[in-house]
């Protein structure tokens, strides 16, 4: 097994299309920022290969375009996949259910639906928790000194929180978290593709128990509310909550998990960013908005053309698959001042790392809710943090990050005497 670690990657071969987007290595062995650039000047609508007998498909790296086509539910669909591997094996079986790969009315009313399952209510009470949780866990870790960050405190409080929305049984997290690891990308170079697919399927077993639990004894959760939900008069199916209940973990445990381990990363390197989030000299809104562009863990997602798109002076063909780069239009020169810097103050900031349009991320509150209250609980009870070893990346062609991230924290002595108050 090759170990991968977070930094020493060479620079993308001259050649934009020997650069291979479909293979996970090629994020763990390249630095892409020259890629990105090379393709938002010169092939903002970049046609990549057809790789080991899966169809080509276009690249669109440029924040204007990829903001164009997420908006754009009318001539692109998400119905036959919205994640390369879906896309291009030609399809997604809960197409039509799962909100993330339905499109029009359907789409429409069950988003309605599962945002009233969102209801303010519901939210402020998982946002309490996740507060209460950070704070916990950070100050056990700085009183702790040193450890993993990824392992003790990133890994546990976005499956806390999808888990305490869903009603999922806390006995039952660690068994979850340990199927999403394997559904979406990888820690491990050598996972079979069978094993991401089994875990799925377990996902999926396992929730089908707990909406027939529900429907039997409803409780205060969303998978109780959805039971109780119905489009027009038809109820929801046990199938299409399952579905839907799938896509909430999924699309809400590893983003949020990447995102504080990639925050803590980066502040670890960043002393004068550290200084400014320490002494308030930058809101903790600015910050978040900021380590959630700098992170952008969902590289990219994509659709399917209906009809022959004309646009950065090609033409996508009915039928085509395009990409959508959020980690390219999140460094795009022509929207954000220095991309490449870091800055905690940015302002405006509107970065796409949530999507946009009619898809735009559904958990986007809670996923802020999350990295605000890491940094608040880091900048309360931490006088700062550094690296004791070198943290491992993730095998994906989906998500970007790193699955381990050894730290030593500097305590705060008096921040921490506020811990348990
Ligand atoms: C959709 C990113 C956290 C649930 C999306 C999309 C992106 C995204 C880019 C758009 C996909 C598309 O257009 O095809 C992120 C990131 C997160 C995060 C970066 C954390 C930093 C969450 C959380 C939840 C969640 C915490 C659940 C509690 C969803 C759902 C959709 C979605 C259900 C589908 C919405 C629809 O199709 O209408 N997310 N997400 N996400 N996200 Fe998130």
């Amino acid at each position: 097994m090759s170990v991968q670690t977070a930094m020493s990657r060479e620079e993308v071969p001259e050649e934009i299309s020997a650069v291979n987007l479909v293979d996970p290595k090629t994020y763990l062995e390249h630095d892409m920022d020259a890629y990105w650039r090379r393709l938002r000047a010169d092939h903002p609508l970049h046609w990549h290969p057809p790789v080991d007998g899966a169809p080509g498909f276009w690249v669109v790296s440029r924040y204007a375009d990829v903001m164009a086509l997420y908006r754009d539910n009318q001539r692109l669909t998400s119905e036959k996949g919205n994640v390369l591997v879906t896309l291009l094996a030609g399809g997604d079986s809960a197409a039509g259910q799962m909100l993330a790969v339905t499109d029009g009315q359907r789409h429409k009313d069950l988003r309605n639906v599962m945002l009233k399952a969102f209801s303010p209510r519901a939210l402020s009470k998982v946002a309490a928790l996740v507060r209460v949780n950070a704070r916990r866990m950070i100050a056990e870790a700085v009183r702790r000194g040193e450890g993993d960050f990824a392992a003790e405190v990133a890994q546990v409080i976005p499956l806390t929180t999808v888990g305490g929305l869903l009603g999922v049984p806390v006995k039952d997290h660690a068994y979850l978290l340990g199927l999403t690891k394997s559904s979406l990308s990888s820690d491990e170079a050598d996972q079979a593709p069978e094993e991401a697919f089994l875990a799925r399927n377990e996902i999926l077993l396992y929730f089908s128990d707990l909406v027939a639990e529900r429907r039997a004894d409803p409780q205060d959760d969303v998978i109780s509310t959805l039971t109780a939900s119905d489009i027009n008069g038809v109820p929801l199916t046990d199938q299409d909550i399952v579905f839907n209940c799938y896509s909430l973990i999924l699309g809400g445990d590893e983003t949020s998990r990447l995102t504080m381990i990639d925050s803590l990363y980066t502040l670890s390197r960043e002393p004068e960013q550290w200084k400014r989030l320490k002494e308030g000299s930058v809101t903790l809104e600015s910050a978040t908005e900021e380590a959630l562009r700098w992170a952008t863990p969902a590289m990219n997602f994509g659709r399917t053309a209906l009809v022959d798109i004309e646009m950065a002076g090609g033409t996508i063909k009915a039928g085509d698959v395009v990409t959508l780069w959020n980690t390219s239009a999140n460094r795009d020169e022509s929207v954000f001042d220095d991309p490449y810097v870091l800055d905690l103050g940015r302002s405006p900031n509107k970065h796409i790392t949530f999507g946009y349009g009619p898809h735009f991320c559904l958990g986007a509150y809670l996923a802020r809710v999350e990295v605000k209250e890491m940094l608040d609980a880091m900048r309360t009870f931490s006088n700062g943090v550094e690296l004791t070893g070198e943290p491992r990346r993730i095998h994906s062609n989906l998500m970007t990050g790193m699955s381990t991230l050894p730290v030593r924290f500097l305590p705060d002595e008096a921040g921490l005497a506020t811990a348990d108050s």
